[in-house]
């Protein structure tokens, strides 16, 4: 993943180089200076004696000495003055020349904590938003895994506005999410998981006892998932399941089909006809949207905070299964709308369930029309979810 957000201690961060938000003295304060100074030993302070200050904006580099890091670079970020003095552009520059600085010492990984934020003041959310934006736009550029270390809760925000509104969009729909049991969403998730059934079976398949496809029948065994209770499978109250993938079950046609639990009773087709009409697969939406979109590879990978390793490997496997959080960085990457996204999801052999904070935050931003990945990445960590991009 080319930019993470992750709590820390940068002091901690085992990467080619870490980034100290010092003073134009170079020679320690409080805050995360003094945690690196005090962990790096007395070996840097004697390297940056020579190193004769820095000017606000700029950054200069030392090695890491008892550090888990080989480099320490050091940048000087602005003091908030109210936003009148220049600070935004200052700050940019820290991350700018930290980065490129980083680069020339050909460090693959770099960890930045969140620059002025602290004692010299800078609004929390636009340090935050100012981080990203710089450090994105080198990433457009460059391949690199850039960490942003949150060292404490209070530190980082992603502006009240944005929090509340996100906040009552997950209250609306996450307790609907926890009390219904059946719901569309269920459906397209059965439908979602028989298909990837298949998929697996696809490669395992040794003939019918082997198709482990089960049935889930409500309590009145109408075969309908009427039960309440967790929405999964097998829950406490889940309906009885029977696998219908017994040689007796598979000759007798009772087979998944997808949009209901209801044995069709039609005869199963052959197997491998029914494996040679496979969907689209995911990775083949994908490059299909792509084209569609009139994007090229680089520009929806780095969208979607993939990095360019994996999306080879997505383009030259057409039945990769990517995790959940890649397809949806995909979905949005194309600015994919909730059906679209869905659809590719299922492909995936995933749907989104609003018993997930995760996919309800996905869902505001996708109703919102707001497709920015390090954007909606911001509130994901904010309410503490995973990341989208890999
Ligand atoms: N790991 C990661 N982040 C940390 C750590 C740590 N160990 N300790 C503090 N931070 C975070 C703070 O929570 C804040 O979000 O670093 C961010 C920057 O805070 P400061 O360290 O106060 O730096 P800054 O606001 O840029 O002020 C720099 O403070 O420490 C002095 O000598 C330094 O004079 C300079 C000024």
């Amino acid at each position: 993943m080319p930019l993470k957000i992750e709590r820390n201690d940068i002091t901690k961060m085992k990467v080619d180089a870490i980034v100290n938000a010092a003073n134009s003295s170079l020679l320690g304060g409080g805050g995360v200076d003094g945690a690196i100074h005090r962990a790096a030993g007395p070996g840097l302070l004697k390297e940056c004696i020579k190193l004769n200050g820095c000017e606000t904006g700029d950054a200069k580099i030392t090695k890491g000495y008892n550090l888990p890091c080989r480099y320490v670079i050091h940048t000087v970020g602005p003091i908030w003055s109210g936003g009148g003095q220049g600070e935004e552009k200052l700050l940019v520059s820290c991350y700018r020349k930290s980065l490129e600085l980083a680069k020339k010492h050909h460090c693959e990984s770099v960890a930045f904590p969140l620059i002025s934020s602290g004692v010299y003041g800078y609004p929390k959310d636009q340090a935050l938003r100012v981080a990203v934006g710089a450090i994105r736009e080198f990433l457009a550029e460059n391949e690199m895994t850039v960490t942003l270390v949150i060292f404490d809760r209070a530190s980082y925000t992603i502006g009240e506005q944005l929090f509340d509104s996100i906040s009552e969009y997950i209250d609306d729909r996450y307790a609907a999410g926890h009390t219904t049991y059946y719901d569309t969403d269920r459906k397209q998730r059965m439908a979602a998981e028989s298909l990837s059934f298949f998929r697996t079976q696809e490669a395992e398949a040794q003939g019918p006892d082997d198709f482990g496809l089960s049935e889930v029948s409500g309590p009145d065994n109408s075969g309908s998932p009427e039960a309440s209770g967790p929405d999964h499978f097998g829950g406490p109250q889940a309906p009885e399941v029977r696998r219908i993938g017994s040689p007796e079950a598979f000759k007798s046609g009772m087979l998944f089909n997808g949009m209901s639990s209801k044995p069709c009773g039609a005869p199963v087709p052959d197997l491998k006809d029914r494996i040679g009409q496979l969907d689209e697969s995911f990775s083949g939406m994908l490059l299909r949207k792509i084209e569609e979109e009139g994007m090229t590879d680089a520009e929806c990978y780095k969208k979607a905070n993939i990095d360019r390793k994996l999306f080879s490997k997505i383009r030259s496997d057409v039945h990769y299964r990517p995790s959940k959080q890649t397809a949806i960085a995909f979905a949005l990457a194309l600015g994919l709308d909730l059906n679209e996204t869905k659809e590719m999801l299922e492909k995936a052999g995933y749907a989104l369930s609003h018993s997930s904070k995760f996919d309800i935050i996905i869902e505001y931003f996708i109703e919102q029309k707001h497709y920015d990945v390090f954007d909606i990445n911001e509130a994901l960590f904010n309410f503490d979810q995973p990341l989208l991009g890999a």
